[in-house]
């Protein structure tokens, strides 16, 4: 795995997000505002990830493949309430350690897989999964085309694979587009939009739906839990990095609000 610096950086800072997201405060302000308390890094929400559960009409000894799994959200969840079996790849190691640890605490019915690879070369053979998902995963690397190949390489014919994404609202005036970009996540830019490189990579897109609004809601509620509890997380890590967490809440928050920002949810499918 050839792993830019860029890249390598990302990972060393989500392996701290990861551990510092285990801490009963950070989980506690996850809990009142996405439902959930695995330490997630994406915008899913308990109420998205049991829709995402059901699109992907997951049950018992269904094989979810979950791409930039972080610390298990939303796979294990999802596993939970289904019974399917899950697969977890990212990255960062701090993160799938957690997963695993919370594999054993929840005592699902389904397996569990771990492994540290990269998305875009996957460590699964063709046609060896059966449901395929990632919370916004896209926006978090730049080989976008080539996850989206090698994902379809992996699912069976005739799967699916619901993922969400944020991205630029395009058509922005050259000063817009720069604010979209700083205040998103670390590659959100892409060189064609999603519809395209989906059509490219050979997918079906059955949905595309625009969940601008519940993200846009989401982040306001972060950004107000953490403000709220701001000294305490100052104790916890350190006041620099709590000011640049809240500073990048609110340019986030703005750049929603004058609609520079889109977050998208994709259904799509491996028709042969
Ligand atoms: C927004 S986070 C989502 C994490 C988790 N699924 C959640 O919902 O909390 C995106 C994840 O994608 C992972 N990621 C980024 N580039 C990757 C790559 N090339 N291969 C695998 N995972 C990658 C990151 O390490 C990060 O954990």
């Amino acid at each position: 795995m050839n792993l830019t610096a860029e890249e390598k950086s990302q990972r060393s800072r989500l392996n701290d997000w990861y551990q510092l997201g285990q801490s009963p405060l950070m989980l506690s302000i996850e809990r009142s505002v996405c439902g959930c308390d695995y330490g997630a890094s994406s915008w899913t929400t308990q109420a998205e990830a049991q829709e995402i559960a059901s699109l992907l009409q997951l049950e018992h000894q269904t094989m979810l493949l979950d791409l930039g799994s972080g610390s298990g959200w939303p796979a294990l969840y999802m596993a939970k309430i289904t019974g399917c079996d899950v697969a977890l790849v990212d990255l960062p190691v701090e993160g799938l350690r957690i997963a695993r640890t919370r594999v054993e605490q929840d005592n699902n019915s389904g397996a569990c897989w771990v492994a540290v690879a990269d998305a875009a070369e996957l460590p699964f053979g063709v046609a060896t999964v059966d449901a395929l998902c990632h919370a916004d995963l896209l926006c978090c690397l730049k080989r976008k085309l080539e996850v989206l190949s090698d994902c379809r390489r992996v699912l069976r014919p005739g799967g699916r694979m619901v993922f969400t994404v944020i991205s630029v609202v395009p058509g922005l005036a050259p000063v817009d587009h720069v604010r979209a970009v700083t205040s998103g996540p670390e590659f959100i830019e892409s060189q064609a939009s999603y519809p395209v490189l989906l059509a490219e990579a050979g997918w079906t897109v059955i949905e595309q739906r625009d969940i601008t609004r519940e993200f846009t809601v989401l982040t306001r509620q972060r950004l107000t839990a953490e403000l709220k509890q701001r000294s305490k997380l100052e104790a916890q890590t350190n006041a620099t990095e709590v000011e640049e967490r809240i500073a990048g809440g609110r340019s986030r928050l703005l750049a929603l609000s004058d609609g520079l920002l889109k977050r998208e949810l994709f259904i799509v499918s491996h028709d042969q």
